[in-house]
């Protein structure tokens, strides 16, 4: 009878522990945000070695009130992986920090940089919303970020020049990363077409090394004003406003990076007839090239199901989006007529989607 108490104690207590650690998760973010704002990462990395505790404390813009602070957040920054820490090999009172994959992924220098997403991402703006998001769910709003704000994210980042920015410096970031990706592993996407529109493009970070990387094709970055009015094209690349609901440039091949998610069936449907109807004009046989998440994807680590279902949950906060499964993704693109499609799953987390009328 002891040992079944014992055993529903141990429950009760290790459940106690999950609900914690999930009502702290936003400790995480809030520190490693902590992290990228004092520059502890790029300070790691400009001493070219292992740094010394008091050696970092010394670098870092902090008051002398708080340095003994800083061994508690580099503990638990240990702990999630973004440092590792090691014993000083000439004093054994002292510990020594290193970078990690995840925090070369800090780096200001790094061009793959993952910290103007992180700015944008946890900008009080987009992290607002959270706290409204039980009362959506009881109103008409679209959004939990409408009901926060009074206008929809993209109307809300067209009157902000501040969200604007760190909104386009946060998908070109992720576009750095991807890009080089996609052009190593799948050059062959791109060739036989003359033409590509990026539609939704951001500031153009994919498009400009896509006509980098294949001079003879014609590309366009086409996005609403605000986004690209004032920037500069190339010989291969330029730059159109405008709606995708209303109309897209004719073009062989359409990419839409990070686009589908954000919006609802019926929205993808729509936009995907105007990709359709935009390759017709030209003339030729075209496809879209699709760059996003397909959730049931197989080969899938733990801390990936995870990443789409963050990722699932945001779309549902910040914009009226969501994550698809294969089964939902095939029948948009029937919907919209698209007969063939084909999916690699190369981008980590998210996949390309080839989508043929
Ligand atoms: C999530 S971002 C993706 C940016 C870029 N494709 C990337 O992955 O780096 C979505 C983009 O869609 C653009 N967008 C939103 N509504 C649009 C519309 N009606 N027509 C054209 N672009 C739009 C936004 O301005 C934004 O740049």
């Amino acid at each position: 009878m002891q040992q079944i108490m014992e055993s529903h104690d141990a429950k009760v207590l290790k459940a106690q522990t999950h609900v914690w650690n999930h009502i702290f998760s936003f400790i995480n973010s809030m520190s490693l945000k902590c992290v990228v704002e004092l520059g502890i990462a790029d300070i790691i990395h400009s001493h070219a070695q292992p740094i010394s505790l008091s050696t970092l404390i010394s670098s870092l813009p902090i008051h002398s009130s708080k340095t003994h602070f800083i061994p508690r957040l580099m503990r638990i920054m240990v702990h999630s992986g973004f440092f590792s820490q090691h014993n000083h090999t000439e004093n054994e009172q002292e510990v020594t920090y290193a970078l990690t994959d995840a925090s070369l992924l800090l780096l200001k220098s790094n061009p793959m940089s993952v910290a103007p997403y992180l700015k944008a991402m946890l900008d009080p703006v987009l992290t607002n919303p959270w706290n409204q998001f039980s009362s959506w769910f009881k109103n008409g709003n679209p959004t939990p970020f409408e009901l926060a704000h009074g206008k929809l994210l993209w109307e809300y980042a067209a009157s902000d020049p501040r969200i604007n920015n760190l909104f386009n410096d946060a998908m070109a970031s992720d576009a750095q990363l991807i890009t080089s990706v996609v052009i190593e592993k799948c050059k062959g996407v791109f060739m036989g077409s003359e033409s590509l529109v990026d539609v939704g493009g951001g500031t153009g970070t994919m498009a400009k090394a896509i006509a980098e990387s294949f001079p003879q094709l014609e590309c366009i970055v086409f996005d609403l004003p605000h986004v690209v009015s004032g920037l500069q094209g190339t010989h291969n690349l330029k730059y159109v406003e405008g709606d995708m609901f209303e109309a897209i440039p004719p073009t062989d091949a359409i990419l839409l990076k990070c686009i589908l998610h954000d919006w609802s069936d019926e929205e993808c449907v729509k936009i995907l007839k105007k990709c359709k109807e935009a390759i017709w004009k030209k003339g030729k046989e075209g496809k879209v090239i699709i760059i996003d998440m397909v959730m049931d994807n197989e080969t899938k680590d733990e801390e990936s199901v995870e990443t789409q279902l963050f990722f699932d949950m945001l779309m549902m906060v910040l914009v009226k989006g969501k994550e698809r499964n294969q089964k939902e993704w095939v029948k948009l693109f029937s919907s919209a007529g698209f007969n063939n499609y084909n999916i690699t799953p190369v981008l980590g987390s998210r996949s390309l989607i080839q989508i043929y009328p």
